[in-house]
């Protein structure tokens, strides 16, 4: 089983809930089945540079211009998103260590995304729909927020936009482990609202490690 760890923190883990959440997901992951492949992705010590115009040109034209075929400089604009999709397409899970930033993903995990959920790199699309190039079967986000904001909360643009973005990409199995109320000077209870998300990121290893057996 591959496993792609996405680290969109730049925090320090012991700083860091989302992180907290990555190390028991990672450690129960790696004890109960020493076989799994872990890659790990830190988006800053590998920043996803924004789209440009020749980037979208090279992804988004072939889709939109019958017989458009990317030039050389537009598939050098592309070069961070094909080469970030050549690994998200090996990955069986994708993981998310995500901190909710102004309500939403922090921008580099934005940037990110959409380098790499983009025709031709992650999947085709054409007016039948989209086929996917991954073989990703689950997404994992693993998030925090200093207020406790419930999914389903109308200030929460976070799981929106990881459930609809990753399900147009052909990714619809989603499971989440949030800290929420992380902010402690407000919630006296923020430690232990962690300690049950790192519990739940615990249990969600468990759970990977059931339902995808058969890798
Ligand atoms: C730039 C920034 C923006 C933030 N925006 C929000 C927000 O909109 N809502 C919220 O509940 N918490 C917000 N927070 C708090 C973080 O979500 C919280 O600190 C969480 O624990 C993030 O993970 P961390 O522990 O790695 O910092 C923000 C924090 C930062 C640094």
């Amino acid at each position: 089983m591959n496993v792609l760890h996405i680290c969109a923190d730049p925090m320090p883990t012991e700083e860091s809930a989302p992180k907290q959440l990555a190390v028991s997901f990672f450690r129960t992951l790696a004890e109960k089945n020493p076989e799994v492949e872990i890659t790990n992705m830190d988006l800053y010590e590998n920043p996803p540079p924004f789209l440009d115009y020749q980037a979208i040109r090279g992804f988004w034209f072939p889709v939109f211009i019958d017989g458009h075929k990317p030039t050389d400089d537009e598939q050098l604009a592309g070069a961070y998103g094909i080469e970030q999709g050549e690994i998200f397409n090996q990955a069986d899970v994708v993981v998310l260590t995500v901190p909710m930033w102004n309500y939403s993903v922090p921008a580099i995990l934005k940037a990110w995304m959409d380098q790499v959920l983009a025709p031709s790199v992650s999947f085709t699309m054409d007016k039948h729909g989209t086929r996917p190039l991954h073989k990703v079967r689950k997404l994992i986000l693993l998030a925090a927020s200093g207020d406790v904001i419930a999914q389903d909360d109308e200030r929460d643009a976070l799981t929106p936009v990881i459930t609809h973005a990753f399900a147009d990409a052909g990714i619809r199995d989603l499971s989440i482990a949030w800290a929420d109320g992380q902010y402690a000077f407000k919630y006296t209870d923020a430690e232990s609202r962690k300690a049950m998300a790192v519990d739940a990121a615990e249990e969600l290893a468990e759970e990977v490690l059931e339902e995808l057996s058969d890798l």
